[in-house]
């Protein structure tokens, strides 16, 4: 971020206060009002922040109208389609792509972490049978900060980078774990032969009784859904680790933060309601009645996957996800999927109506991710957790570069305060 020549004047009851404009490498210039408090006695009102820039970053980057996502640089597509997920990663953690000797250094360090203290299974076991696998990886990530004590001082650099590799290496460990205690499965441990989707779909799939044979094509598939969810710039749950981590709390309780925060439907939980939506339809005949509650003002229903805060053209992760699901339905044989026609229907037609033309929805990632999974054989209530086990990186990307900058400070945002003025305590027998 650099000083541009250029400044904004802010003129506030006749007094002029200048602010400096930044320049990023890419996006729009930035106002600073770093000092217009002190300056100006005012603050700035932006609930949603959807005008303002909470931090400088080097790790991705989103040009919402052009419908671009570039990693360090990198356009999803092309990570999508020519790298794989541990190479996205190293890029996003480290960003450069590795040689080939630092991946495998880096694949054989994520591999020799993927197996979780033994006593965490009791801790799994003290969940309820039906507890959303969500609940069970807040509770768990948040947990291992009473696990792994030699890696919760933030202020060691060695630390941070073995709690990286920790989270990264065990997430896929706690998601399947999570899946297999709510089905009443015994767990199933980590393999270091297989690569990291392969082994994810191992400890989902397999029993003790019945290995389970891991298909390249659909690893494959996993391993993209894992590459398209890495990283997303400062979305509502990087944003939720960045603030719990200003405060200096330990990496596990922040990324448990941020999983709490994926979780809800305006966000990660949406692959999840989105699948719902598709069941909810059914038949393509249903999906008029369904465009018209979405457009109804008087009805908060809303299409699911539909819409982006940042993209007003199209989501670039959801036209690979949308090819994946056409290559793994086909390979299994379900491409007459019925929740794959009505979705790719109500694509069309909402594509086709004013009202989402106008608004600039477009299908987003979850739109077709949710597909792919339940044909893979996931419940729903998997999805999420799969999406938070493939954000773990971007969200440590951007923890590690926020630590390690000098201007981090504790957030701690204001407020325009519209209650009550100061007033007297009345005892309770004279209210
Ligand atoms: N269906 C119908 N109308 C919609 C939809 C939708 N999915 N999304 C937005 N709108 C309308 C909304 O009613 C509003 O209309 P008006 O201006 O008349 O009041 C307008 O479009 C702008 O909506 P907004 O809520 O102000 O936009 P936002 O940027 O705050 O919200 C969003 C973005 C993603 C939360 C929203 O589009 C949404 O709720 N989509 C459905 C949930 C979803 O798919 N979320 C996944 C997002 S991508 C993955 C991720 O981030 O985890």
């Amino acid at each position: 971020m650099a000083d541009t020549a250029k400044t904004a004047t802010l003129t506030i009851d006749g007094k002029e206060i200048e602010l400096p404009i930044l320049s990023p490498t890419l996006g729009p210039d930035v106002i600073d009002i770093r000092k217009l408090y002190a300056q100006g006695d005012v603050f700035t009102y932006d609930p949603g922040f959807t005008s303002t820039a909470s931090c400088d970053s080097t790790i991705t980057f989103i040009d919402g109208d052009k419908g671009e996502l570039l990693h360090r640089g990198y356009p999803i597509d092309q990570l999508a389609e020519k790298s794989h997920f541990l190479e996205v990663c190293y890029l996003l953690l480290y960003g450069e792509l590795p040689s080939a000797t630092k991946l495998e250094e880096f694949e054989n360090l994520v591999t020799n972490h993927t197996m979780l203290h033994e006593q965490m299974m009791y801790f799994f076991r003290g969940f309820r049978r039906d507890a959303h696998p969500m609940a069970i990886m807040v509770g768990v990530v948040g947990a291992m900060s009473a696990f792994y004590h030699d890696s919760t001082d933030i202020s060691d650099p060695h630390q941070r980078e073995v709690a990286s590799i920790r989270l990264i290496a065990k997430m896929p460990t706690i998601a399947a774990w999570a899946y297999k205690f709510s089905i009443g499965q015994p767990f199933v441990y980590p393999r270091n032969d297989m690569d990291y989707a392969s082994n994810f779909l191992r400890m989902c799939f397999a029993v003790p009784a019945e290995d389970y044979e891991v298909n390249p094509i659909l690893a494959r598939a996993m391993d993209r859904i894992f590459t398209l969810h890495a990283d997303h710039e400062q979305n509502a749950s990087t944003s939720t680790v960045r603030l719990a981590s200003s405060s200096g709390a330990n990496p596990f309780a922040c990324i448990a933060a941020g999983i709490a925060c994926l979780w809800g439907p305006a966000h990660g939980g949406a692959n999840q309601a989105c699948l719902e939506m598709l069941e909810e339809i059914g038949t393509v005949d249903r999906i008029p009645e369904f465009i018209a509650r979405a457009k109804d003002k008087n009805d908060d229903y809303r299409l699911m996957g539909f819409g982006h805060r940042v993209y007003k053209n199209f989501d670039p992760r959801a036209t690979v996800m949308k090819q994946s699901a056409d290559e793994v339905l086909e390979l299994l044989g379900v491409e007459n999927n019925p929740k794959l026609q009505v979705a790719k229907e109500l694509e069309r037609q909402a594509l086709e109506d004013p009202y989402f033309a106008d608004k600039k929805l477009f299908p987003n990632v979850d739109f077709y991710s949710g597909i792919i999974l339940e044909a893979m054989g996931f419940p729903t209530s998997m999805f999420t957790p799969i999406f938070s086990l493939a954000r773990t990186v971007g969200w440590i990307s951007q923890w590690k570069e926020m630590i390690a900058d000098p201007q981090n400070k504790i957030g701690r945002p204001r407020q325009l305060y519209v209650g009550e003025k100061a007033r007297d305590y009345v005892d309770v027998e004279n209210r």
